[in-house]
């Protein structure tokens, strides 16, 4: 548990926003610092950008020993540790530290560090890193890990700190370095060595030996090592105690020589690529404390050698292949904390799969079990989160759960559970902080019920009755998909002796009724609302302009009316809007603030010409206007919106947190690049601007059902990231340009129902699409349509020779780039930092930590 409860103190340092309070030294000895370290720490100081002035204690006047993060051995008066983790700090790192001759600690993480340099004095004698003999041979213990933008490409100087014991680079870029192992070496006093997430790309996995001599702990977890696992590594003669590897794409299979590492206590594969069987000798590794083989690709049965590992305190198998029953023998490891067992594995479990688990903490059985336990069994355990999902656990929900009285977390979702004890089940998950009960078919009424969890995921039952009361420290909750019905103002308009936690709030899918009360001065915490898809009526109150951390609002799907004039430009996290779908009418809303990304308003009554302001919107990538009744002409400066200049200010990260949404699985998603823009079934005329063809990083575009006139120009060729192109239902004319077929990811094309002219350009892709293209264009033709070209309507267009053989590759172009395109998208560009990736990944393992992730998201936003 080393590496999740590092990442826990980070997260709690952010959750708290722990200030730095450490102990300078003793002013008591009136020892004042050594001359030599204080001009040392100045030059530091010199090229540290300290914005939130945390080094302001750091004055000439001022005993340095004093100075913030300085501690001094208290007799000699010399500085020995420095420690500024966490202080918003930029710039650059000064080597000047390194020459303070008994400094033996320095923490420089999680600060936002871009560089290190050279002290001036040693900068003219000695031009490079690497050549610089520094005289702080006593450095024990250098940590600069989580200063995302520092890229280092020469660790050479490194090679100087000789006492070097334990170093933490991790969340630095070293993609440059490629000789990280060798530098590494040099240090056979290491005893650890964290690397997680440095990008690093080679493992060397042809070394045979590295000369760690010392090495306990070696963490290179979250880089794109994608070998197999090392001959070095089991090769380590200093008896190392914990590997991690996990979140690699390692390959192959776990090597026997893994037994020549008779101390090691931990082994974390997980989240890679490895194959085969999970070795049946893995029996024979007495030591072995922690097994963690998740998310590979190891397939077979459970091993029932890993019943003999007697010392395992967390053994975690899940989300493999492994198929085939689950021994019996696994409830003999008494020691074990940490049980998480998934994948294809099926059979019965009883009572003996648990009878000496008598430490069990944590406990995951995601995969086909069905159970054989005596109602009135009362388990060795007491856990603390429990999951069963995807089990077949229903169809009531057992008994000998209810003997769990200090859970912090359940989830039992998807697992054919129908009824419950409603005399006992909601005062039992009262008070656990995290339930799971989506996608089952619970049926129960929950007008009279009040939820007490901080997280609660009902998603997905036959939960009736109006919405359920919940308590002030609520903070997550969807109770989507369900048949609530009745108003919402009681839920919403509830007086709270304090104020409310709620951050997130789905109501959607469900048959709720009435008005939107005016009660959010009660939820300014909000920052997920989800109420679409009901039946609510009437206007948006203007209470709901109190949300100001709200990053995501969904209306849509209801019957929602009146003209939307809410200012909302003081929402300054907003970046996704949906009014889509309701009976919202007047002018298009335009006060938005700059922050919008994303907004629907389709299938609406809205009626004004096209406001200039949306232009105004610097990070909007999609904006959808279709099915209202917008008049009058697009204005050229739509070129602003999705415009490349936008997609500096987006922030993508590749992630998708659909786990926060419908319950869908986590996954790396590159989806801040999905831009839209749709202004079709409208009654917009005139000509399309020109400009509106620059928008070069747009992937659907969408003018159809309108009046609009003109043609498309050559222009349209440079949009190269267009796969949907509907100019349908218009009055456009002219001939259709052969750059057209520039466009290689299009697989949708409509140009049917205008005045085109003239011949579809030929031997190009354009061939590929059905002829309903292209249908309703009196004077267009050739291939595909079936009207064939007169010499007439050629006109001067160039006919080529080898058009058969490119007719036939770009059949093959347009096809199969599917484009189901969803809202999902989104989530994609909202928060983590690349920074909190890995963290996800780890933290998701555990139940109750879908309350931390949730948290972040929150968090994440001040600390960037
Ligand atoms: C000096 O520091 C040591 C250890 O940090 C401590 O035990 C000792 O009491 C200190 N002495 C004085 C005089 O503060
Ligand atoms: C050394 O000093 C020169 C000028 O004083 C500066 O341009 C250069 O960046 C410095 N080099 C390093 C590695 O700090
Ligand atoms: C490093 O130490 C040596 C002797 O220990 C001393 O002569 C030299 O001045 C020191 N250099 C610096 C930059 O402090
Ligand atoms: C860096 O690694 C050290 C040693 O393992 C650990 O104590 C420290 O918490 C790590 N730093 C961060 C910021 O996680
Ligand atoms: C690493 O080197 C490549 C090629 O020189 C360069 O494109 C890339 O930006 C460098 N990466 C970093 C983090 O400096
Ligand atoms: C371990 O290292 C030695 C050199 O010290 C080498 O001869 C041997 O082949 C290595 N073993 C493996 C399995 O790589
Ligand atoms: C490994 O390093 C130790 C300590 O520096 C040294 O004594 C030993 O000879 C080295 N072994 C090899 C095989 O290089
Ligand atoms: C798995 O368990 C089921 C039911 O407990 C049993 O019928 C079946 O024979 C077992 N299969 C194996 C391979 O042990
Ligand atoms: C809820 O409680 C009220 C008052 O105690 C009662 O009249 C009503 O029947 C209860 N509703 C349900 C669904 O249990
Ligand atoms: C739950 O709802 C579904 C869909 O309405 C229905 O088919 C099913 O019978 C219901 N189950 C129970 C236990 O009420
Ligand atoms: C279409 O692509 C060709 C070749 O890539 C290029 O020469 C031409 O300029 C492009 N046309 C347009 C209008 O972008």
């Amino acid at each position: 548990m080393v590496c999740f409860s590092s990442q826990f103190y980070v997260l709690l340092l952010l959750l708290y926003a722990v200030t730095f309070h450490k102990g300078a030294c003793s002013t008591n000895m009136k020892l004042s610092c050594n001359e030599k370290d204080r001009s040392l720490l100045l030059l530091f100081k010199h090229s540290v950008k300290d914005h939130s002035n945390k080094l302001s204690s750091w004055s000439n006047g001022e005993d340095c020993c004093a100075w913030k993060g300085v501690l001094c051995d208290n007799t000699t008066g010399r500085v020995t540790r420095l420690d500024l983790n966490q202080q918003y700090l930029e710039g650059e790192i000064s080597l000047s530290l390194l020459q303070i001759e008994f400094l033996t600690y320095l923490d420089l993480s999680l600060n936002d560090f871009t560089g290190l340099t050279l002290p001036p004095i040693l900068n003219e004698s000695l031009p490079t890193p690497s050549t610089l003999h520094f005289n702080s041979s006593n450095l024990e213990y250098l940590d600069l890990s989580f200063n995302e933008d520092l890229h280092l490409d020469n660790l050479q100087w490194l090679s100087q700190l000789s006492s070097l014991k334990c170093l933490n680079l991790s969340e630095i870029n070293l993609e440059n370095e490629t000789n990280w192992l060798q530098t590494m070496a040099m240090h056979p006093s290491l005893l650890e060595l964290r690397l997680a997430s440095c990008d690093l790309v080679n493992m060397s996995p042809f070394v045979k030996f590295v000369n760690f001599t010392s090495l306990l702990t070696l963490d290179l977890s979250g880089n794109y090592f994608d070998s197999e696992l090392p001959y070095w590594l089991f090769n380590i003669s200093s008896g190392i105690f914990h590997i991690d590897l996990s979140f690699n794409y390692l390959k192959g299979r776990i090597p026997k020589s893994m037994l020549n590492l008779p101390n090691l206590k931990s082994l974390r594969l997980a989240n890679n690529e490895l194959t085969g069987p999970i070795p049946e000798w893995l029996g024979e590794h007495e030591g072995l404390q922690q097994l963690v083989l998740s998310e590979n690709l190891f397939e077979g049965p459970f091993p029932s050698t890993l019943g003999n590992l007697s010392s395992l305190t967390e053994l975690d198998v899940s989300s493999n292949f492994l198929s085939g029953n689950l021994t019996d023998n696994i409830g003999q490891l008494f020691n074990l904390r940490t049980l998480f067992i998934g994948g294809s594995l099926s059979g019965v479990l009883s009572e003996k799969h648990f009878s000496k688990l008598f430490n069990l903490e944590l406990l995951a059985l995601n995969s086909g079990f069905s159970f054989d336990i005596d109602p009135k069994w009362i388990p060795p355990f007491q856990l603390r989160e429990i999951s069963l999902k995807n089990t077949n656990l229903g169809p009531t929900f057992p008994e000998w759960l209810y003997t769990q009285r200090t859970l912090g977390a359940l989830d039992v979702s998807s697992s054919r559970l129908s009824s419950i004890n409603e005399d006992k089940f909601w005062s039992f998950v009262a008070k656990i902080r995290a339930i799971n009960l989506s996608f089952n078919a619970i049926s129960a009424d929950l007008s009279n019920v009040t939820l007490k969890s901080d997280y609660i995921m009902l998603v997905g039952n036959n939960f009736t009755g109006t919405l359920p009361r919940i308590s002030a420290n609520v903070f997550f909750i969807n109770m989507a998909g369900n048949f609530l019905s009745g108003p919402i103002s009681p839920f919403l308009c509830h007086k709270f002796s304090r104020k409310s936690a709620l951050g997130y709030l789905d109501i959607s899918y469900n048959s709720l009724t009435g008005v939107i009360p005016d009660c959010w001065e009660n939820w300014r915490g909000l920052t997920f609302l989800f109420i679409g898809s009901n039946k609510l009526e009437g206007e948006i109150p203007p209470s709901i302009g109190l949300l100001n951390e709200i990053i995501v609002m969904d209306f849509k799907k209801n019957n929602l009316s009146g003209e939307f004039s809410l200012d909302l430009s003081n929402m300054k996290s907003l970046v996704f809007i949906n009014l889509g779908h309701n009976c919202f009418s007047g002018v298009v809303p335009t006060k938005m603030p700059e922050s919008m990304q994303v907004m629907i308003l389709r299938s609406n009554q809205f009626s004004s010409n096209f406001p200039q302001q949306l232009c105004n919107l610097p990070s909007l990538i999609q904006l959808d206007l279709s099915q209202n009744k917008l008049f009058g002409s697009i204005p050229p400066c739509v070129f602003n919106i999705s415009s490349k200049d936008g997609e500096r200010r987006i922030r993508h990260f590749g992630f998708s947190i659909e786990l926060f949404w419908k319950g869908r699985e986590l996954g790396y998603r590159d989806t801040g690049l999905l831009r839209n823009l749709d202004l079709s079934s409208n009654n917009l005329s005139g000509e399309i601007p020109r400009e509106l063809f620059g928008l070069t990083q747009l992937l659907f575009l969408n003018l159809s059902r309108n009046h609009l006139t003109g043609n498309i120009p050559m222009k349209i060729g440079g949009m190269k990231n267009l796969e949907s192109l509907d100019l349908s239902n218009n009055h456009l004319s002219g001939t259709i340009p052969e750059a057209v077929s520039n466009l290689t990811f299009l697989s949708y094309l409509n140009l049917s129902y205008n005045d085109f002219t003239g011949q579809i350009p030929l031997g190009t892709q354009l061939q590929s699409f059905d002829a309903w293209s292209y249908v309703g264009n009196s004077k267009l033709c050739g291939l595909p349509l079936p009207k064939n070209c007169s010499i007439l309507d050629v006109g001067d267009r160039r006919v080529q020779g080898g058009a058969n053989k490119s007719q036939i590759e770009s059949l093959y172009l347009g096809m199969g780039v599917g484009f189901a395109f969803g809202l999902w998208g989104v989530w994609g560009s909202l928060f983590l930092s690349r920074a909190w990736r890995h963290k996800y990944f780890l933290l998701l393992d555990h139940v109750a930590d879908w309350i931390y992730v949730f948290i972040v998201l929150k968090i994440n936003k001040f600390v960037r």
